[in-house]
């Protein structure tokens, strides 16, 4: 049974459980073709959204739904087999209003595994430095029938305007400091394959959640899939609403660090930052870096995770970033590309999920 913040329960569902330890009625794991053969009939129930904006206001059937999906077409990727005919004939525009090199590629292939045409447009070769208004954008494109818009945008709320004028499906590849929901979905998906469960562990997201939108996609997600959050960071990177959202908030490590299952790491968003918010980068490292010493404070078999970029020596010790037994931050990687195929495929297939 999940139990979730609002009171809400939700029967456990038996992916909650890691799918590569479940056997068939003959003892034997399935195979990946099969195993995803059937994950497919099943994704005609689940997932009831045309759009995938926001993990915030997903059932948790949603997320088990998507994140099964994504379970196995890593076993489909690993294999070497391919779904090319999946979206043959449908197209995809990853429409990017800022820099990306992770996101974009994660998706850029995800669509192409699924046969896709794949088409890339980035702010610098679009019109909208020509002047052209989001709007315009939008309707240029829904007038050349794209299916799949995937949009990143520094405005929170683009992709959601977007999607009220086009008709293709939308997914949100982060935007401003609002959400980043297939970066939660992947980092859930890591979490699951390592810990054999995504729901009764304990998750610490450390450093600067203000500006984080994969803290907001995470918070939403690990809340509604019944697990204990805490949201660790210095008071000037700590929005005052942080606390509504159901987590445990912290100004210091080693409190909130402590028993930990599994510790995210944020990327300090300079960018994003008014000045002064942080005195310096090695100050910052001194009191809210993650080295060995910090993560021995967490669980002995705490993990480490990172969305990336990483800004290593400030947010995280190379040591522990790259640290095989205890950093997943390569594999959130290949994560990401199942994950972006199960959404693909699970929009592609409309509300409801058509077959
Ligand atoms: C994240 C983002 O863009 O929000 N990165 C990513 O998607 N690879 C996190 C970040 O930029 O720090």
């Amino acid at each position: 049974m999940i139990s979730r913040n609002d009171g809400k329960t939700y029967d456990t569902p038996d992916h909650f459980h890691c799918p590569t330890r479940r056997r068939s009625s003959t003892g034997a794991p399935p195979s990946p073709v099969d195993a995803h053969r059937g994950l497919l009939q099943r994704s005609r129930v689940f997932y009831r959204q045309k759009h995938l904006l926001a993990i915030e206001g997903l059932e948790p059937p949603e997320i088990s739904h998507l994140l099964d999906l994504a379970e196995s077409y890593v076993l489909l990727n690993r294999s070497g087999k391919t779904q090319r005919d999946l979206l043959r004939g449908r197209t995809l525009i990853n429409l990017f209003f800022e820099d990306s090199t992770r996101t974009r590629t994660s998706f850029e292939l995800a669509g192409k595994r699924l046969g896709a045409d794949v088409i890339n447009m980035s702010v610098s070769t679009s019109s909208v430095n020509k002047g052209e208004t989001l709007i315009d954008t939008a309707t240029t494109l829904n007038a050349m029938h794209c299916d799949l818009l995937v949009v990143r945008h520094d405005q929170s709320g683009a992709p959601n305007l977007l999607s009220k004028i086009v008709d293709a499906a939308v997914i949100n590849a982060g935007d401003g400091t609002h959400e980043h929901p297939t970066q939660a979905l992947l980092d859930a998906l890591t979490i699951k394959r390592h810990k054999g469960r995504i729901g009764g562990l304990t998750v610490a997201i450390c450093g600067d959640i203000t500006h984080s939108r994969v803290a907001r996609s995470n918070i939403h997600l690990l809340t509604t899939m019944g697990n204990s959050v805490r949201v660790v960071g210095p008071p000037t990177l700590m929005p005052a609403e942080v606390a509504d959202l159901g987590v445990a908030v912290f100004h210091d490590m080693a409190a909130g660090l402590a028993g930990a299952d599994i510790v995210m790491m944020l990327r300090l968003q300079r960018e994003r930052m008014a000045r002064g918010l942080v005195p310096s980068a090695r100050e910052y490292f001194r009191f809210y870096g993650l080295d060995h010493q910090k993560l021995a404070l967490a669980k002995p078999d705490a993990l480490v995770m990172h969305p990336g970029p990483m800004n290593r020596g400030v947010e995280i010790d190379s040591a522990v970033a790259d640290d095989p037994q205890r950093s997943l931050i390569r594999e959130q990687v290949e994560m990401g590309v199942a994950v972006r195929m199960a959404v693909l495929d699970t929009l592609s297939r409309g509300p409801g999920n058509e077959p």
